[in-house]
């Protein structure tokens, strides 16, 4: 029986690391247009670079979420209704197009350069 319960457990645990994990590159189904300008400003008002930093790029607080972000159905619900330490922001603070256009901005970020760019690495 207590095995049992213990099982449970690492499944709950195992299937939260998989949610955490960054999503992979590709372009997301049907994403809305948005703008990335507006986006800019929404992302810094509403405090998400407080965790993520200012280019989504992660943070002390939360993860990396750009420039290869949840494809947007993902993204907006977890928004809505995150499940860990991140606050949720519903639609009287961000309504669908301010996502729509934070999206836009992440979408936009630099990518990281390759790891193999780095010397100190490469030997
Ligand atoms: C107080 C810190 C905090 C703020 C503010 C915050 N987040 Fe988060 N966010 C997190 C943390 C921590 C996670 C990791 C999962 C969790 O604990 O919810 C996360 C996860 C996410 C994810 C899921 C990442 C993934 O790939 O699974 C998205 C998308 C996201 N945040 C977007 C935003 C946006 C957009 C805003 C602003 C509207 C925002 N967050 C504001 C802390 C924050």
């Amino acid at each position: 029986m207590r095995r049992a319960i213990f099982a449970a457990a690492i499944a709950v645990v195992a299937a939260g690391a998989v949610q955490a994990q960054p999503p992979s590159s590709g372009q997301p189904a049907a994403a809305p247009a948005g703008d990335a300008d507006r986006g800019k400003t929404l992302f810094t008002r509403n405090g998400c670079y407080q965790c993520h930093n200012y280019e989504g790029q992660g943070g002390a607080a939360g993860p990396r979420i750009a420039p290869n972000p949840l494809p947007f159905r993902g993204f907006a619900a977890y928004v809505r209704a995150p499940r860990g330490d991140m606050p949720p922001y519903t639609v009287k603070v961000m309504a669908e197009q301010d996502l729509a256009d934070v999206y836009a901005y992440l979408r936009t970020r630099a990518r990281p350069r390759d790891v193999s760019t780095n010397p100190l690495l490469s030997r």
